[in-house]
């Protein structure tokens, strides 16, 4: 799948109901027939397909917010990879920090469904990030080291995936990191990522946490940012959009 820049993905977690879900769909294709980069949407289980058929005729992407690591089986309440590609999606969510400190989701975990989700030829925007007591104890950069280190499984390539750095006190809060350290953060994780899969340098980099039209030019002008993932803002179709203009798309 080629990813063209900017990459602005709009996670909507547990927001839209069928009616709000489609309307917000409906607004973006009409506006994405053709993009210059890539825009993608994932909207909770329930609007996948419906989703993904209101947008079958545009460029825009859809995805999952999360999956289990096993094909199929006696998981209650879980959806699988093949499920979500089987609905229409094209990519999923993993490692995102709700699934991580809210549902206890460990590295180990994630690598899992890493697998999984590849074997269903889904792309993987896997997310890391600090939390606020780790980036007051000056442990941003192990942390972000542990967890890249154990939530990419061995001897993957280049494709199919795209990381997200969203530092949890980052997300939801309308705070964000200085341009400075976005850009050095992304920076060391290019390097990191050029060093642990070949060819990892041209893995795609985006930021999450805090994203608004206001602060998007901004934060995609930084280099080795090559877009953002974006919670609240991308509810509203012309906030998204206009984002997704910031960054320089058409
Ligand atoms: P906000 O843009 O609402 O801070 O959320 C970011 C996020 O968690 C995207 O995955």
């Amino acid at each position: 799948m080629r990813l063209d820049r900017p990459v602005v993905f709009g996670n909507w977690k547990m927001n839209g109901l069928r009616a709000e879900g489609l309307a917000l769909a409906g607004a973006l294709a009409e506006r994405a027939v053709r993009l210059t980069g890539t825009l993608g949407i994932f909207p909770p289980f329930t609007l996948i397909h419906a989703v993904a058929q209101r947008v079958k005729d545009t460029a825009i992407l859809v995805g999952g917010q999360d999956c289990h690591e096993r094909a199929s089986g006696a998981f209650t309440g879980c959806v699988s990879a093949p499920m979500l590609a089987d609905a229409g999606a094209k990519a999923v969510i993993l490692g995102h920090s709700e699934r991580r400190h809210g549902f206890g989701e460990t590295d180990a975990l994630i690598r899992a469904k890493f697998r999984a989700a590849r074997a269903a030829g889904l792309l993987v925007v896997l997310c890391i990030g600090e939390t606020e007591a780790e980036y007051l104890a000056g442990e941003r950069r192990s942390r972000l080291v542990a967890q890249l280190a154990g939530s990419l499984p061995e001897g993957i390539g280049p494709e199919g995936l795209v990381v997200a750095y969203e530092p949890v006190w980052a997300i939801g809060t309308g705070r964000t990191p200085s341009s400075d350290e976005i850009r050095a953060i992304h920076g060391e994780l290019r390097a990191l990522l050029a060093k642990r899969i070949v060819g990892g340098e041209a893995v795609p980099l985006l930021y999450g946490g805090s994203v608004k039209p206001e602060n998007a030019a901004e934060i995609m002008a930084l280099s080795d940012v090559d877009g953002v993932l974006v919670g609240g803002a991308s509810l509203d179709a012309r906030s998204f959009w206009s984002i997704y203009r910031a960054g320089g798309g058409a």
